[in-house]
């Protein structure tokens, strides 16, 4: 289920046991299904206080997103790489929202999990987030699934929030209360952490939006391959669909690769290309562009170009031989 190219085999979707885990507080809440409850309150006509068999009670639904951390807030600029592709299932916060009554003059959706503690200076934070309630209400989906069991509980057992086209930071786990609200929290990890000022912008503006970016996963960085044909794959994503990928071996030009196509999920889109590798170590690049006309940058920022490192060898021995 798992494996699209034998050739290449890195998995479409990310086994839960290699998700990376991102936390900043602690100690970490151990909730219990039976007795959590999620509150919604604010400017709602209806304030809600939502136990776990409420959520299951509710339309469901699923789809499979990129999941990516965007890095350490106090280093925006260095590239992390922490990406998975994974499936979600839950209910949309469309649903939540339509329960509760949004009042009008509500523009914001406050969403904060149940983890509190201390961070960057700061004590006694809870961790909270705010979105758009427009986008968060198009978008957001409440999971209590991925990829077919119960979150655990280091990923927000028993229900988080999942932003499926925004860096992992607006995924709040542990949701534990959702404010909406007439203006942004003026919080540590909204205002103050998680900004940055965009290409040619002026002003910091939240990290929402994922940026255009793409990583090489066959061969592995480091590793030795024989000379000759080689398959080079990887994935690639963005906040839209990705148009194109290109790969540079050494100084050789850019070359495109083949790549899928991205279908109605949020999902990464795989992208291959063979080339013949001569004996001797080998810089490989790869480089993504977007339906917005984004194109990784070389260097310089979080989404640069990935690049690895293989050593292509005289090639294998012919079967039979030692
Ligand atoms: N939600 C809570 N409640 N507390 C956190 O520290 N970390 C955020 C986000 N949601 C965080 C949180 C960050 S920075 C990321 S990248 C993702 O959760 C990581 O989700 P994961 O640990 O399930 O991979």
């Amino acid at each position: 289920m798992f494996r699209t190219d034998p050739e290449t085999p890195d998995l479409f979707i990310t086994p839960v046991d290699e998700v990376f885990i991102r936390n900043h507080l602690g100690p970490l809440p151990r909730l219990d299904r039976a007795t959590w409850s999620l509150t919604v309150e604010g400017l709602v006509e209806r304030p809600l206080r939502l136990d776990f068999p409420d959520i299951q009670g509710l339309p469901q639904t699923r789809l499979t997103a990129v999941h990516e951390c965007f890095g350490n807030p106090l280093r925006p600029d260095v590239p992390t790489r922490a990406v998975t592709n994974l499936e979600w299932a839950g209910v949309p916060l469309a649903a939540v929202l339509e329960l509760a009554g949004p009042r009008p003059e509500a523009r914001h959706v406050w969403l904060e999990g149940a983890d509190t503690g201390d961070f960057a200076g700061e004590s006694g934070l809870s961790y909270l987030k705010d979105l758009p309630l427009d986008q968060a209400s198009a978008e957001v989906v409440l999971a209590h699934t991925m990829n077919g069991e119960p979150l655990r509980p280091d990923h927000g057992y028993p229900l988080r929030a999942v932003a499926p086209l925004m860096f992992g930071t607006n995924s709040v786990k542990w949701l534990s209360r959702i404010v909406l609200a007439a203006d942004r929290p003026d919080h540590l990890f909204t205002t103050r952490l998680y900004t940055r000022v965009p290409p040619g912008g002026r002003e910091a503006v939240p990290v929402r939006e994922k940026d255009v970016s793409s990583k090489l996963l066959t061969p592995g960085d480091g590793s030795s391959v024989p000379a000759g044909s080689c398959a080079l794959a990887g994935y690639a994503w963005s906040s839209t669909e990705v148009t194109s990928v290109e790969i540079a071996v050494d100084d050789a030009d850019w070359q495109p690769a083949a790549l899928d196509r991205r279908g109605p999920d949020p999902a990464w889109q795989r992208f291959r290309l063979r080339y013949d590798l001569a004996p001797g170590p080998h810089r490989i690049r790869c480089r993504a562009t977007d339906s917005a006309g984004r194109v990784q940058p070389l260097t310089g920022d979080r989404n640069a170009v990935h690049e690895i490192r293989v050593v292509a060898g005289a090639g294998s021995p012919p079967a039979g031989r030692a």
